[in-house]
């Protein structure tokens, strides 16, 4: 399986369906999949279940879709904080769209639909994750100010050959 990681607005879904596409692979956001289960936005089951509930309702979700046939899966910003989700992703090509925070708020900030962006302590959201996308990335993809397409044709070869897009692990840019 080949799933997307990474922090809001990395463009996970544009860029999962893009691949899939590519690779003649199903596309699977599961994101979608869980409104559609639940019959509710992301934002509604925040409100009625509060992350708990949603983390809860999401591992499940991921988990059913990793033990499924093969496909593009583009996993919630936030789906790596859950042990059993990070558990689950052994042994699957795990593709880190890394993204500065700076940029993901330049492209989302604000979205009322994404309850993880209006939380005070957001940096700390952002730095805390930071370190469990890249532990758990298995290819890394500086997303920068890239066009679509050319995020696929790195993801693409990173696949391929992870060391083809060789980064300090420090900075999400480095190399550019
Ligand atoms: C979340 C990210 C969202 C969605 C939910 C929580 C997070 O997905 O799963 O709002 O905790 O970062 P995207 O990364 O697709 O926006």
């Amino acid at each position: 399986m080949i799933v997307l990681v990474g922090f809001m607005g990395a463009g996970k879904t544009t860029i999962g369906r893009a691949l899939a596409s590519r690779l003649g692979r199903p596309f699977v956001d599961t994101d979608q999949v869980v409104e559609a289960g639940i019959g509710l936005s992301i934002a509604d089951i925040f409100e009625g279940f509060g992350e708990r509930g949603f983390r809860e309702i999401e591992a499940r979700v991921i988990a059913e879709q990793l033990a499924g046939p093969e496909a593009v899966v583009a996993l919630g910003g936030g789906a790596v904080t859950t042990p059993a989700v990070r558990e689950a992703l052994a042994g699957h090509d795990v593709v880190l769209l890394d993204i500065t925070l700076e940029d993901a708020l330049s492209r989302v900030g604000g979205d009322p639909s994404r309850p993880m962006l209006h939380r005070p302590d957001l940096a700390d959201v952002f730095a805390s994750r930071a370190d469990t996308y890249r532990a758990i990335a298995t290819v890394r993809v500086p997303v920068g100010g890239r066009p679509a397409a050319e995020v696929v044709e790195l993801v693409l070869a990173g696949l391929e050959d992870p060391t083809a897009v060789p980064l300090d692990p420090g900075s999400p840019d480095a190399g550019e």
